[in-house]
């Protein structure tokens, strides 16, 4: 074990004051051998530097990382330079884009330099490209979420400019109309934020749902309020075919209210104007087997593995409708939940059917009788 001497201990004082948290009477504690070996098995670059800058020692994640094969007498600036590195932000911790040659990749490299004695310096070089890369999507979220509002306040606004200055002189039909527009915004930003609530829960583990004998037939009449102007506005027709005997479930009622809604609005944000919706209810042995079916666009084969997945959106219609991608990942978290199963079918231009399954309330109380 071997203890700083006295000279570097006032010599590197002023150095670690300036660190926070930590102490003037925090001496370093090591053991040569173990140290050796954590120099070899970390993870993260380290190379030492002398007063002119040269690389005089670097530990193997050092080598893999900046990929160089003679890193040794190389000048540390001159060799992020080579590596194809340009600095997003300049302190003594810098991010920087850079070329990982040893993977064939780009990716995101933060170097923090710390000064030692005599002009030596010490970098640590750590690769931070997954981090990066959530950041980014996380931006890009808020940006989405931001643009997602803007539609539906804005109809707002204007509507509400509209009542005031022309409320007086409007024809029924006209107020109407208007009131239809307020009303469909309205919903879509109760639905924005119902989802990115819901998300939230789901992700931290938090999702609840309240399992009850529910009559279908009640969720799809209070599923109706809510999406009617949503369909009235492109003249989509809604046919709903309950079968004898699908109409008792053992589910969520509110939480089958949200199903509907969001299978229904994706139905009629997708498809044209003017075409049916269908909702269909079976009994299938003790499930009741729910299908919403629209002619829309379809979804293409490759992607539909992934509709269920956070934030996913298909390529031919993402530019068409707005959309987080959030309504059927939380679609599947609900059924799921209740001891159900969804799956989707559909195919380009063929339209998409989406399948869910619910307990059958009768059935699951004689089975619990039995047991
Ligand atoms: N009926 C449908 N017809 C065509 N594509 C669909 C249909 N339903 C879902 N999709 C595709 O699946 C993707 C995911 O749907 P989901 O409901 O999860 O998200 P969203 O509708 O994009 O946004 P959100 O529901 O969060 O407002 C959609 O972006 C769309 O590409
Ligand atoms: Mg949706």
């Amino acid at each position: 074990m071997k203890q700083p001497d006295a000279k570097d201990e006032t010599a590197s004082e002023a150095e670690r004051r300036r660190i926070p948290g930590r102490r003037a009477s925090d001496t370093a504690v090591f053991d040569q051998v173990a140290f050796e070996e954590a120099f070899v098995a970390l993870t993260d670059g380290i190379l030492l530097t002398d007063a002119a800058g040269r690389i005089t020692s670097a530990n193997p994640a050092a080598f893999r990382i900046l990929g160089e094969d003679a890193l040794l007498d190389g000048v540390f600036e001159d060799l992020l330079l080579v590596s194809g590195a340009t600095t997003v932000q300049d302190t003594d911790h810098l991010v920087r884009r850079a070329w990982f040659p040893r993977e064939e990749r780009m990716g995101v490299l933060e170097i923090v330099t710390t000064p030692l004695l005599g002009g030596r310096k010490l970098h640590t070089v750590r690769d931070v490209t997954a981090q990066a890369e959530l950041l980014r999507l996380k931006e890009e979220f808020l940006m989405e979420v931001a643009h997602e509002l803007r539609t539906p306040i804005a109809a707002l606004s204007a509507s509400l400019d509209l009542v005031f200055e022309d409320a007086l002189t409007m024809s029924r039909e006209e107020l109407q109309t208007l009131a239809g527009t307020l009303r469909r915004s309205a919903l879509r930003l109760e639905h924005l934020v119902e989802n990115l609530l819901d998300a939230g829960s789901i992700e931290a583990g938090t999702f609840q749902v309240r399992v009850l004998p529910t009559s279908l037939r009640q969720t799809l009449s209070d599923m109706l309020a809510l999406v009617q102007p949503m369909l009235d506005a492109k003249a989509q027709t809604l046919r709903i075919e309950l079968a004898t005997g699908a109409d008792h479930v053992l589910a969520d009622p509110r939480r089958t209210t949200q199903v509907f809604a969001n299978l229904i609005t994706n139905a009629s944000k997708y498809a044209p104007e003017g075409t049916p919706v269908t909702i269909r209810a079976v009994t299938a042995g003790g499930f009741v087997r729910v299908t919403v079916a629209d002619k829309g666009p379809g979804i293409p084969a490759d992607e539909q593995a992934r509709l269920f997945q956070r934030f996913f959106r298909s390529r031919n219609v993402r530019e068409q409708a707005g959309g987080l991608g959030l309504g059927l990942s939380i679609c599947r978290a609900i059924i799921h939940a209740q001891g159900g199963d969804i799956s989707i079918e559909s195919a380009p231009d063929r339209g998409t059917s989406v399948h869910f399954t619910l307990p059958k309330a009768r059935q699951l109380a004689e089975e619990a009788d039995i047991s």
